[in-house]
């Protein structure tokens, strides 16, 4: 029977820290959410491999132009294909899972579906190299990414925000120029 009594004694000993701490916990949790609520923080676009601007465009200070090398002279800035990766990875920390699933795509041939940050609607024409070749910097329109982890959309590409700086310039206001 002391056995017994031992056991029970055994069990409610634990049983109110665990219950104080389960309580604790989800005290925690909700404060968090209502947090989250209150003060929702933009932590960017979640993508399929976390590629980071900061490591790469920071730290190790890689050009923007090694990865977006059209955007002087196309519309489009591009997203890399895998061979850009590789030419750095195929090296450098070969054993780290992303870049083992980087690999497992390019040998699949299965793209990495990178999720778009910017966008405009499809009625609005826009040309990066017009732009760069004025010697426009990619952070008046994308703020500073190379201290971003995940890219953060800097601003809301409204209308305003592009003819404000076409007056600036005296550039364009045709309407035609940006809705074709
Ligand atoms: C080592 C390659 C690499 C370098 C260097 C690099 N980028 Fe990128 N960039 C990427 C990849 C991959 C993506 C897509 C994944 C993502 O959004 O993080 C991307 C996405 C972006 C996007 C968001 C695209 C969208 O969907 O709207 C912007 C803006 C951008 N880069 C700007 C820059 C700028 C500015 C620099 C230089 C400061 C730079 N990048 C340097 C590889 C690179
Ligand atoms: C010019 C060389 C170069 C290119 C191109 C490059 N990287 Fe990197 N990458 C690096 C270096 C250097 C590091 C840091 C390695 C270290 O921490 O020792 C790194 C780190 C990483 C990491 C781990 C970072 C972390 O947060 O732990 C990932 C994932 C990665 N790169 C993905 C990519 C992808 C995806 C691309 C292509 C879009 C790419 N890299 C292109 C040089 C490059
Ligand atoms: C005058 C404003 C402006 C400047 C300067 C600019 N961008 Fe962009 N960028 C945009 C807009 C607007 C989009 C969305 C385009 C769309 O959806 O058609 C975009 C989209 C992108 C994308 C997504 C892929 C694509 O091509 O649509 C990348 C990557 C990018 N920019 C990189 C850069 C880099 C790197 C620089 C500097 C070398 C730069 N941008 C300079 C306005 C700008
Ligand atoms: C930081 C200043 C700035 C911003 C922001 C800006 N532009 Fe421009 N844009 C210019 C300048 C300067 C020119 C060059 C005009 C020239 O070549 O005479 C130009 C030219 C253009 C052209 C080419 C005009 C032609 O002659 O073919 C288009 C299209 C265009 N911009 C669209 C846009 C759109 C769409 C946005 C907003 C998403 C935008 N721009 C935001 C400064 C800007
Ligand atoms: C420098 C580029 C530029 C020029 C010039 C321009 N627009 Fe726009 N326009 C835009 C952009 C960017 C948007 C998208 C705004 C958004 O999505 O919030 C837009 C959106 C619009 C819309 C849709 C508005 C809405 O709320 O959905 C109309 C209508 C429009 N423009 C008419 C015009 C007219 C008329 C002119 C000539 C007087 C003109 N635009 C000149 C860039 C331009």
């Amino acid at each position: 029977m002391a056995s017994d009594r031992k056991g029970r004694q055994h069990e409610s000993s634990w049983g109110r820290p665990l219950a104080a701490l389960a309580v604790l916990l989800l005290g925690a949790l909700s404060a968090l959410m209502l947090l989250d609520r209150l003060y929702p923080v933009d932590l960017g676009q979640r993508q399929p491999i976390p590629f980071s601007h900061r490591v790469h465009a920071h730290t190790k200070t890689i050009s923007c132009l090694m990865c977006h090398s059209q955007v002087l002279s196309t519309a489009r800035a591009g997203i890399p294909p895998l061979e850009t990766c590789l030419l750095c990875h195929s090296r450098i920390i070969r054993t780290h899972p992303y870049i083992a699933l980087l690999r497992e795509h390019y040998r699949s041939g299965r793209p990495v579906v990178w999720q778009r940050v910017n966008w405009l609607p499809e009625f609005v024409y826009f040309n990066h190299a017009v732009h760069l070749v004025k010697g426009i910097d990619c952070s008046r329109c994308h703020g500073n990414v190379a201290l971003m982890d995940r890219v953060v959309p800097a601003q809301k590409f409204e209308m305003g925000f592009c003819i404000q700086c076409h007056r600036e310039n005296k550039a364009t206001h045709d309407c035609f120029t940006c809705h074709r």
